[in-house]
C-alpha cells in the first residue's frame, strides 16, 4: 500500500476501505508518513468528507494506534461525560458530584483548554494542590472509594489523536464532521467507560454553529459508540452565550461551588440537573429521566453533591476548605467594569469573543505552551434578555496583567448588542438523540 495511492483516491471521491485507513493511522502514528502528505489527505477527508463506515473504522483505527483502559475493577456502570468544548462550560464540576452521590461511577479522563474554550483540567488545577497526574492504579481506586475521579489522559491513549489533532490545528481541517467524531470517540472508546454522555454544543462558541450540523455531528457519534458497544446518548445544548456568570478557571470554581450550594445561576444548574438526570439513566441508578431528575434534585437540596465535592478535591490533593471559604481560590487584584452604553436588553453575548477576551486576561490558551493566571477571567452580571440601563455593568473583567487590558475591553464591548425590544432567552437544551 502506498500513501499517495491512498489521497489520490480519497481526492477522487472515493471511499477508503478499513485495511487503508488502518494503514494511514498507524504508519503517520510510526511516522513513517510525513506531516505534509498526511495534511494532504486530511484535507481530501474535509473537503470529500467520510461515509458512516470509513468514519467508524478511522475512529477504530486512532482508538488502536494506543492503550485501551481497562476499568473493570471498578465496580458498576462507569460512564463518562464529554462536552465538545464550550465557554464558561463548569458542567463537570457540578454534574460529576452529582452523578457520584447517587452512586453512580465517574471516571473521568478530561483535557486543557485551547483558544476561547476552557479545560476541566486547568479549572481543577487553581485549587492548591489538586493532583490530575494520577496513575492508573490509584485512578481506578479513587472511583472505587469515592465514586469520582478526573485525570488527565494518559500519553498513551490515542496517540494517534494528538498528532493528527496538532496537524488538522494548523491546515484549517478541525471543524469537520468525521474528523472530529472520530477524534472525540476514538478517545472516549479508549477510556474505557460503559456509557458515555455527549454534551453537543451548538451557537456562537461551538464548532458547530446550527442546529442542523450539530444534530449530524452528535447522531454519527451517538452511532460510532453504539457500534461499538457502548450505550450513548447526546444532548445537544446552546452555546449562544457562555454558560452560566463565570469564565475563566477559579472563577469557574467558584461558581460550581455556589451551584452546588443552591445558590448559583438557574440557566447552568437546570442544564447540570438535566445532563446528571440522563448520567443516572444510563448508569442505571434510575429506571426513567424524571425517577433520575427526582434524584438528583433531592442530592443538590440536602447537599449530599457539595460534600462529594469536597470529598473529591480532597482525595486528589486538593484544599477543600474553599468550599467553606471561597476566597482561598486565586483571586486577581484588579477589576475593570463594562457599563452599558444605552438602555434596553441584551440580545447578543457572543460566546466564542468572550471566551476571547477572557483568554486575553490570562484565563485560556493561546498555544499549547500559554501560561495560565487562574485567577483572571470574567464574570458577567447580565445574560441574554435581560433589562440593562445605560450606565449599568454588563460584565466585571478580573485581571492581574494588564497588557491586554485595553484589547480585551473593546472586544468585549463588541461582543454584545443591546436592542429596545425583549428578546427571547435561547433554549439550553435543544435536542437528545440516543
Ligand atoms: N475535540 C476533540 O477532541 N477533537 C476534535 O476534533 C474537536 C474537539
Ligand atoms: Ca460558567
Amino acid at each position: 500500500m502506498r500513501i499517495y495511492d491512498l489521497i489520490k483516491k480519497k481526492r477522487d471521491g472515493k471511499e477508503l476501505s478499513k485495511e487503508e485507513i488502518s494503514f494511514f493511522v498507524q504508519e503517520y502514528t510510526n511516522e513513517n508518513i510525513p506531516d505534509y502528505q498526511a495534511a494532504a489527505m486530511l484535507m481530501a477527508m474535509f473537503l470529500k468528507k467520510m461515509n458512516k463506515r470509513e468514519t467508524v473504522d478511522l475512529t477504530d483505527a486512532i482508538l488502536h494506534s494506543g492503550e485501551q483502559i481497562n476499568l473493570d475493577s471498578i465496580e458498576g456502570v462507569k460512564v463518562d461525560k464529554h462536552s465538545t468544548g464550550g465557554v464558561g462550560d463548569t458542567t463537570t464540576l457540578i454534574v460529576g458530584p452529582l452523578v457520584a452521590s447517587c452512586d453512580v461511577p465517574l471516571a473521568k479522563m478530561s483535557g486543557r483548554g485551547l483558544g476561547h474554550t476552557g479545560g476541566t483540567l486547568d479549572k481543577l488545577e487553581s485549587i492548591e494542590g489538586f493532583k490530575i497526574d494520577v496513575s492508573m492504579e490509584k485512578f481506578v481506586d479513587l472511583v472505587n472509594t469515592n465514586k469520582i475521579a478526573v485525570i488527565s489522559q494518559t500519553k498513551n491513549v490515542a496517540p494517534a489523536d494528538k498528532k493528527l489533532y496538532h496537524l488538522r490545528d494548523v491546515t484549517a481541517t478541525v471543524d469537520s464532521m468525521p474528523l472530529i467524531a472520530s477524534s472525540i470517540m476514538s478517545k472516549k472508546l479508549a477510556s474505557g467507560s460503559d456509557a458515555i454522555l455527549l454534551d453537543v454544543k451548538v451557537g456562537s462558541g461551538a464548532f458547530m454553529k446550527g442546529i442542523d450540523e450539530a444534530s449530524e455531528l452528535a447522531s454519527e457519534m451517538v452511532d460510532i459508540g453504539k457500534s461499538m458497544g457502548r450505550d450513548t446518548i447526546a444532548v445537544i445544548t446552546d452555546m449562544n452565550q457562555p454558560l452560566g456568570n463565570a469564565i475563566g478557571n477559579a472563577l469557574e470554581v467558584k461558581e460550581a461551588i455556589e451551584i452546588l450550594k443552591g445558590e448559583g445561576p438557574e440557566d447552568i444548574t437546570k442544564l447540570c440537573l438535566e445532563l446528571s438526570a440522563h448520567i443516572v439513566v444510563l448508569g442505571k441508578k434510575a429506571d426513567s429521566y424524571e425517577e433520575a431528575y427526582k434524584l438528583v434534585s433531592e442530592k443538590l437540596t440536602d447537599r449530599s453533591a457539595l460534600r462529594k465535592f469536597g470529598e473529591f478535591v480532597q482525595a486528589q490533593g486538593g484544599n477543600d476548605a474553599i468550599i467553606d471559604d471561597p476566597s482561598l481560590l486565586p483571586t486577581a487584584e484588579k477589576h475593570y467594569e463594562i457599563k452599558a452604553g444605552e438602555d434596553g436588553f441584551i440580545d447578543e453575548l457572543n460566546s466564542e469573543e468572550i471566551g476571547l477576551v477572557a483568554m486575553m486576561l490570562g484565563a485560556g490558551r493561546e498555544t499549547f505552551e500559554s501560561k495560565l493566571d487562574y485567577a483572571a477571567g470574567l464574570v458577567l452580571k447580565k445574560k441574554i434578555s435581560d433589562p440593562v440601563k445605560k450606565g449599568e455593568t454588563v460584565a466585571v473583567l478580573h485581571y492581574n496583567d494588564d497588557t491586554n487590558l485595553e484589547s480585551a475591553v473593546n472586544r468585549f464591548n463588541k461582543a454584545y448588542t443591546i436592542v429596545a425590544k425583549i428578546p427571547q432567552s435561547p433554549l439550553l437544551i435543544k435536542k437528545i438523540i440516543r
